[in-house]
């Protein structure tokens, strides 16, 4: 029997390239005034960038750049800037960190004068996040995080008190997503490398999740096919092929909405509080554990089990024919990266053993004892 389900996805949708150029017309179309871009710094000094600005010249335009994942204080300090100007639109272009500080700026620029967003957020707030916010466009530049699809933006305090938690209700899933593969051929292989492997792992948790469901397995599964293929030519010689960026963009909407509606396992569960604790990208995170996490699942796993079964779709989809195929397909992606290790980050032992002591399983399909996830996580370091 199929169990009960909902779904929260898009409004508006355009996928393709070139539809960036479509950005510009359609804020004039709908009447806006006052336009907020909050926008990655390397977006910002773009000649396409410039000619949307230039289309826009009769309108009041406020470009708010951004360089890393989002702060308290730096969307504290944004929404102070888009209410001076009196903003009726927010429009994020970039990364997940554009985008999730867009969606966070949308919501605060209706809240009164001084309330810091920290009052709204997952388990360190003490506030009902507000279903109000200002219009909000999302145009991701990189192929990762799938925030233009979701309803949360992840806002952190790195240290030793530290966090990484999120800003969500159901009412922030923009409204209008711009989806232009041709984007992301001039982000750097570090960033196609992470964000890659980030919308890969979302994609996987939340297709294994105990929370699936079969509509967004429908979705999953394919774009599963087309990001674990398209990432080996994408990290060698294809980096400018269009056709495989197109896959990849395609893939990480579909992990924001997978993500959004099936819930997330063990990486993403870690990624929070490695994330909270050292400034290290979350792209690279899930990178990392996405290999040895699925690894010592498959190996805990009930042959026969809706896991291993989903596993096994996987296997045919990248054609590696076997769990074990998927295990080396995992690990050569993860090669071609040549991701940092998380020890570079200033991780400690003990910090290591701390984070791995935690219940941090989220919706994951199989249960690891502790002892696995300290080990796995001590083999990063
Ligand atoms: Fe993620």
């Amino acid at each position: 029997m199929i169990e009960r389900f909902s779904i929260s996805a898009t409004g508006n949708l355009r996928f393709g390239e070139g539809t960036f150029t479509e950005l510009a017309p359609l804020l004039l179309q709908r009447g806006f005034e006052r336009i907020a871009f909050v926008v990655s710094t390397t977006f910002s000094l773009t000649k396409l960038f410039a000619d949307c600005l230039q289309t826009l010249d009769q309108v009041a335009v406020t470009v708010l750049p951004v360089s890393g994942e989002p702060s308290v204080d730096s969307v504290d300090a944004a929404t102070q800037i888009v209410k001076e100007a009196n903003c009726d639109v927010i429009v994020g272009i970039g990364g997940g960190s554009a985008l999730d500080t867009a969606k966070a700026v949308a919501v605060m620029a209706t809240q009164k004068e001084g309330l810091s967003v920290k009052r709204f957020l997952e388990g360190v707030g003490d506030m009902a996040p507000p279903a109000e916010r200002l219009p909000l466009y999302a145009v991701p530049t990189t192929a990762g995080t799938g925030s233009e699809a979701t309803k949360n933006a992840v806002i952190s305090q790195i240290g030793s008190n530290g966090f990484k938690k999120s800003l969500r209700h159901d009412a922030y899933i923009p409204d209008m997503v711009i989806i232009d593969p041709s984007l992301a051929l001039a982000v750097p292989f570090s960033v196609t490398a992470a964000s890659g492997l980030d919308a890969l792992t979302q994609l996987l948790e939340a297709y294994t999740s105990v929370r699936a469901n079969p509509f967004i397995d429908a979705l999953a599964l394919p774009a599963i096919g087309l990001a674990g293929n398209a990432l080996p030519g994408l990290l060698t010689d294809k980096s400018d092929s269009i056709e495989l960026r197109a896959d990849m963009a395609y893939a990480a909407y579909i992990s924001g909405i997978a993500i959004a509606n099936a819930g997330l396992g063990y990486v993403h569960g870690l990624a929070g509080p490695l994330g909270a604790l050292h400034s290290v990208p979350h792209g690279l995170v899930c990178g990392s554990l996405i290999t040895p996490i699925n690894k010592a699942m498959l190996k805990r796993a009930e042959s026969g089990s809706i896991y291993a079964e989903k596993m096994q779709r996987v296997a045919k989809l990248w054609h590696v024919g076997t769990l074990e195929g998927v295990i080396q397909h995992l690990e050569n992606l993860n090669r071609l990266a040549k991701l940092p290790s998380l020890g570079s980050f200033g991780f400690s032992l003990h910090e290591i053993e701390e984070i791995g002591a935690k219940d941090l399983k989220r919706d994951a399909p199989v249960i690891l004892d502790s002892k696995t996830v300290t080990h796995i996580l001590q083999s990063l370091l």
